[in-house]
């Protein structure tokens, strides 16, 4: 059987991104793989959250994880930081990742903008480098934010995972995986670690467009529908979606905002009803009521079974301290292991 590894931060309530990216296959992949899935506590530590608003949502997250349809029963679900030998993976890891591969980046170079103030509009190429050593910027990056891939190889190694469920935004971070496990196999002269392949049943990985026209549904964006969300709240959030006065000519592009309703509609809606729209809009006589209504009620259909399990489980908190400590528990029998391995490896033997 496969190894299958995968986590959420544990940054906000989980989003339509979070479920179609990742959650989904989560579910999908737990009836034939032995699988573990974890609440990234300790990546969550990189923007420095408030410490009860950490607690209040890694439990977000866990409710999320069990309401959308995890079974305990069949998977490993545990918390980041309830599993040491992580952390202790990262640290020997991080003696053989570069500084200089870290800060080039994708993510790295997005949330150092944001950390540093660069304006992500006007900004140029080697802003983020110059920025980081200019004495006179009061803000600074931290070491966490930089080495956040090491880590997140490090929760992926630890299991030895063949396959990693997740989002089109986290592709850059499985190939360095690969690249560090490459390298600590070839440093050691070992085959100890597997090269971990981001998987999506053989399909594209995802990425779930937030409804604002930008790029992508997140967390903290103020642009996303919430597995929680009431029927109400997810018809608002829709309406108030962006839309204009709809095509003139035939057959034309869409404009990106239009794209991301149809990127939406694809995922909760039939082909039937896809194609529906795809021919109107071709037509010229689409009306974006008529998609606005047809898109919140296939969201609200897919939702609302999950959003009644999370006012359930979201009381039980007895149930929750149960299944993170047997999770725990279990997730530490194979990371024992793995640690003990790379002792050996890199050394470190009993006398
Ligand atoms: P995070 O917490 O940002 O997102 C969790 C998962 O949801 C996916 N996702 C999306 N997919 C499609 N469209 C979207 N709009 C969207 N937004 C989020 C992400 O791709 C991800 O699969 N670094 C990771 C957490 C992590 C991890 C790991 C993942 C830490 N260690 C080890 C896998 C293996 C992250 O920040 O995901």
């Amino acid at each position: 059987m496969d190894i299958v590894l995968s986590g959420i931060r544990s940054t906000g309530k989980l989003h339509l991104g979070n479920y179609f990216g990742a959650l989904r296959n989560f579910i999908r992949m737990q009836e034939e793989n032995n699988c573990y899935f974890f609440i990234a506590d300790i990546h969550s530590l990189t923007t420095h959250p408030d410490p009860t608003m950490l607690h209040e949502n890694v439990k977000n997250v866990l409710v999320d994880y069990l309401a959308a349809g995890i079974d305990p029963g069949k998977s490993v679900i545990y918390v980041q930081s309830d599993v040491p030998e992580t952390a202790e993976l990262y640290l020997y890891l991080n003696m053989h990742v570069g500084i200089g591969e870290l800060m080039r980046t994708t993510s790295f170079k997005d949330k150092a903008r944001q950390q540093l103030h660069i304006d992500r509009l006007n900004s140029e190429e080697g802003d983020v480098e110059r920025e980081i050593f200019n004495e006179n910027n009061k803000n600074s990056v931290n070491a966490g934010l930089l080495t956040y891939p090491v880590l997140m190889a490090a929760d992926i190694l630890i299991h030895r995972a063949d396959k990693v469920p997740v989002g089109k935004d986290q592709e850059q971070h499985l190939e360095m995986t690969r690249k560090f496990a490459r390298r600590f196999n070839n440093f050691y002269g070992v085959e100890y670690f597997k090269e971990p392949v981001a998987y999506n049943f053989g399909n594209e990985l995802v990425k779930i467009p937030g409804l604002d026209g930008s790029g992508k549904m997140g967390k903290s964006e103020g642009n996303a529908i919430y597995l929680s969300d009431s029927p109400n709240e997810i018809e608002k959030k829709v309406k108030k979606a962006l839309t204009d006065a709809g095509p003139r000519v035939p057959n034309s592009p869409k404009p990106d905002y239009i794209e991301n309703l149809f990127t939406i509609l694809r995922v909760v809606s039939t082909a039937e009803v896809v194609q529906h729209f795809e021919d109107k809009w071709n037509n010229c006589e689409i009306r974006y009521g008529d998609l606005k209504k047809q898109l919140a009620e296939d969201i609200i259909r897919v939702l609302s079974p999950i959003r009644e399990r999370i006012l359930e489980i979201e009381r039980d908190d007895a149930y929750l301290r149960k299944v993170t400590m047997e999770g725990a528990e279990k997730a530490r029998e194979n990371t024992s292991k793995t640690i003990a391995d790379i002792r050996e490896i890199v050394g470190f033997k009993r006398f």
